[in-house]
């Protein structure tokens, strides 16, 4: 900051930096500093016109509130002004053990200057949360909401009476509050969002791309500043009164307090923590017990207001330029602070979820030192433009994560980059890919991750997939924590002593933290159920039982009994690993944790590829060519298997000597499924459907003769124009063309090792057409279909004469109807069910 040696410059140049603020807050809902920097502006620039009085003119920022509008409302000229309030802040770099008279001395000061002017001892005063959010007024008329205002710069506001009419809080009309309906009542009060509703707001617009929220009260203040009503509707706003402006045809009561309650009864909400307090003690405990309470709070306030309570001595003190004397805003220290951001890096989380953090240089704010802050998603970095080495604000809002809310763009250094997303994971190196629409990147690194390995351990373990006897998330995570098991493989290759050495571990810190537990407690003689079952089975393996406390009782025979069991389990454990070596294709698929991998999915990949082999080589556009492979978990898997981590990890699965009971060749009934055709028109080809798709594989029969015609070829082939033209410029990208050869080579290579269909042997259904019909709820339609086809069915699409069977699920419509009409045979999900298990 370039401090200029004369006042006069100097005060020129605060009054800029000033205006320039305001505009930025007030007008364009968008500060360009932090609060703090603002207040310490608007106090150097007070100080000055004290000491410079030739310096202080009537526009001084120091005598306005705000900013005047900016023209996108109607004014209203507000008849008495809305002012301002005189800040008050802890006096910085007191000594801890000072006392509240010196800590406090503005507000110290404060109260005794009232105390001296009106000759009294310790005043009342109305103590009230400081609201963060937009100062309104609400102007009734005959007991109706006839106008609603911004501050503006405190005598000319904004008319926002149609987007005030939408925030449910505001009456529309005055509720009977046992007095005559006053001709005109303005009423003041704080137009805010709570907190969270400002959270949820975020996490939608978050999981939508949409711009985040830089804080409640900017949320606020945009929603309510927006031309279009409809959209503060859809906005959570809420309202606090807190004032009142202009009355008449109403006998006010003789204080602050009084009024408060009086607005209650009109209708409006009036902050809870509202209160009284006597003299500077009381006012100081109200700061601290509401300073406690601040991070409960369900909105946010930024200070407390004291405010004397009675009206002749509100009157007797009276205003100094743009504040009234007998107030005063006491600031908690800011959630905001100004500071430089070192470096952009990105953590993985436990199921590969790339989220990119912040690198600080140290700040304090409210208390607390940070140095790290969350930039949530690329997204925002993006919107945001943050860049390493620029200025940032941060804010820090109860135990919220601290954030990043806005960049300081004038203080950007030359040279700066816009951010990027690595394009490696820091931990493991594979592909850091980001899923089509989502705004989440993720480590495809799986398997080879260590960020992952806790939780791909878990998995592979768990019953659903590998099913290992004796290794549940426990153990689980004991064996990657103490290092027994770096990847899965290690498993394979771990010894009964490697497990007893392990155990005796964890039973130690078990033990440690029974002891700790004993000491919190004192040792009370409390067994949960955990101990009364060590306490069984100590009786059954004959271990010499002696304690004091349970506590001691517990800890000791977590050792004494760890000790003992340690090798039977660990030997229960290896034989139930050596067990998981004969697995099926579908457990080990599933097991490995591949995102959007389900176990149906997994299931119907082993049916369709029957082999490992043919599940790690068939590309993405194969894959989703597939009967029940969507795209994206066909692009997940082949991704997977493309990270050199990931295929270490399979190949030294398999050597450790995993087997699939169910390996074989590819299913028979791809020969129907899978041609051509399905490939053409799985592609994210526009306007090239199913249809087109069929005609161009009858009239040109392989890929390569396809591929050697030209756009005006396909259409006269049959495609659409505009399908054939959106083939071409599919295929003008050299890439999706060669992953189209590919897939189309991997295609043949499949269908050569499928059995051919007639080579299957007589089943129940053979030559029975089958039509399904409705929704099935213990598996697709797909599969069901493929289930028939396996027992001999042919699947027909319509219902006709020649129908043999129809399967109706939930919802069956029309061709339910024909089955009856033409008296065919029907059957419901569990008979269907019932057929299947017997047949299986
Ligand atoms: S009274 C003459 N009471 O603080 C007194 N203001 O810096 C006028 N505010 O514009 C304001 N909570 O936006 C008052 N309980 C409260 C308040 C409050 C928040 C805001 C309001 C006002 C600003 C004054």
């Amino acid at each position: 900051m370039p401090a200029a040696n004369n006042p006069a410059e100097r005060a020129a140049d605060l009054r800029r930096r000033i205006e320039n603020a305001n505009h930025r807050y007030y007008v364009l809902d968008d500060p360009s500093i932090p609060d703090a920097d603002y207040d310490a502006l608007m106090r150097e620039l007070e100080a000055l016109e004290a000491a410079h009085p030739e310096l202080a003119s009537p526009d001084s920022p120091t005598r306005t509130v705000g900013a005047r509008p900016d023209g996108g409302f109607p004014e209203v000229h507000h008849a008495i002004p809305m002012l301002s309030l005189a800040n008050a802040f802890e006096t910085p770099g007191v000594p801890d053990d000072a006392d509240d008279r010196t800590r406090f001395a503005e507000v110290a000061d404060f109260e005794r200057r009232i105390e001296q002017k009106l000759d009294v001892r310790d005043p009342v005063f109305s103590v009230e949360p400081k609201l963060d959010g937009l100062a309104i007024s609400l102007r009734y008329e005959g007991g109706a909401f006839v106008q609603g205002s911004t501050r503006g710069d405190g005598t000319t506001g904004e008319d926002v009476t149609a987007n005030l009419r939408q925030v449910r809080s505001v009456p529309l009309r005055l509720r009977d509050a046992g007095v005559p309906v006053p001709e005109v009542l303005e009423v003041r009060g704080e137009i805010y969002m709570p907190r969270k509703d400002f959270a949820e707001w975020n996490a939608r617009a978050l999981a939508h791309n949409d711009k985040l929220l830089a804080n409640p009260r900017n949320g606020a203040a945009g929603s309510l500043r927006q031309l279009d009503p409809a959209v503060t509707r859809r906005r959570p706003l809420a309202l606090f009164a807190y004032g009142i402006g202009e009355v008449r045809g109403l006998e006010l009561p003789e204080t602050h307090s009084e009024t408060l309650a009086l607005l209650r009864r009109f209708g409006f909400p009036v902050a809870p923590e509202v209160d009284t307090a006597v003299g500077f003690d009381g006012l100081i405990a109200y700061y601290r017990r509401i300073g406690a309470a601040r991070d409960t709070l369900p909105y946010d306030i930024d200070g407390v207001v004291y405010k004397l309570d009675d009206y002749d001595q509100q009157q007797a003190m009276g205003f100094v330029s743009r504040a009234p004397r007998w107030a005063l805003a006491h600031k908690f220290p800011a959630q905001e602070q100004a500071t430089v951001l070192r470096a952009i890096e990105v953590q993985i989380g436990r199921t590969g979820a790339v989220t990119p953090v912040a690198r600080l240089q140290p700040v304090q704010v409210a208390g607390v030192t940070v140095t790290n802050a969350t930039l949530h998603n690329a997204d925002q970095i993006a919107r945001l433009d943050v860049r390493e080495g620029d200025t940032v604000i941060v804010r820090r809002a109860g135990d919220v994560i601290p954030e990043i809310v806005r960049v300081v763009e004038d203080q950007r250094p030359p040279g700066t980059v816009p951010w990027t997303m690595p394009a490696h994971c820091p931990v493991c190196g594979s592909d850091i890919v980001r899923e089509d629409g989502e705004a989440a990147y993720r480590c495809s690194g799986g398997l080879a991750c260590a960020a992952q390995r806790r939780e791909a351990l878990r998995h592979f373990a768990s019953r659903r997939a590998m099913d290992i006897e004796g290794l549940g998330d426990r153990q689980a995570d004991a064996l990657v924590e103490f290092g027994f098991v770096q990847s899965l493989d290690d498993l394979y290759t771990l010894t009964v002593e490697d497990l007893v050495r392990m155990k005796a571990a964890l039973d130690a810190a078990t033990a440690a933290d029974l002891l700790q537990a004993v000491a919190d407690s004192r040792g009370a003689l409390v067994l949960d159920d955990e101990g009364t079952a060590l306490l069984a089975q100590a009786g059954s393996e004959g271990v010499d039982v002696h304690w004091k406390r349970a506590g001691f009782l517990r800890a000791h025979l977590a050792v004494e009994l760890g000790g003992r069991l340690a090798s039977r389990w660990a030997e229960n454990l290896v034989a139930g690993i050596d067990a998981s070596r004969n697995a099926t294709l579908a457990r080990f698929l599933f097991g490995l944790g591949i995102p959007h991998l389900g176990e149906t999915t997994a299931k119907a990949l082993a049916h369709w590829l029957g082999t490992l082999a043919f599940v790690r080589t068939t590309p993405a556009t194969l894959l989703q060519a597939l009967p029940d492979i969507g795209g994206e978990v066909a692009r997940s898997i082949a991704t997977f298997f493309e990270q050199p981590g990931n295929a270490a990890v399979v190949d030294a699965l398999l050597a450790s000597g995993i087997r699939f009971s169910d390996e074989g060749p590819p299913a028979a009934a791809l020969r129907e499924r899978l041609d051509l055709a399905h490939l053409l028109a799985t592609l994210p080809v526009d306007k090239l459907g199913g249809k087109s798709a069929q005609r161009l594989a009858e009239t040109y029969g392989t890929l390569d003769a396809l591929l050697r015609a030209n756009e005006s070829g396909w259409a006269g082939a049959g495609a659409s124009r505009a399908g054939a033209a959106n083939l071409a410029a599919f295929l003008a990208d050299d890439d999706a063309r060669r992953s189209l050869v590919e897939a189309d080579a991997a295609m043949w290579r499949l269908l050569d090792a499928a059995p051919a269909q007639a080579a299957r042997s007589a089943g129940p259904l053979d030559g029975r057409t089958v039509v399904l019909t409705g929704s099935l709820a213990s598996m697709t339609r797909d599969e069901a279909g493929a289930k028939l086809e396996a027992l001999g069915a042919k699947l027909a699409g319509s219902v006709s004469k020649k129908t043999g069977l129809v399967v109706a699920g939930e919802a069956a419509g029309s061709k339910l109807a024909k089955a009856e009409e033409l008296g065919i045979e029907i059957w419901d999900e569990p008979a269907l069910l019932a057929f299947l298990d017997a047949h299986s």
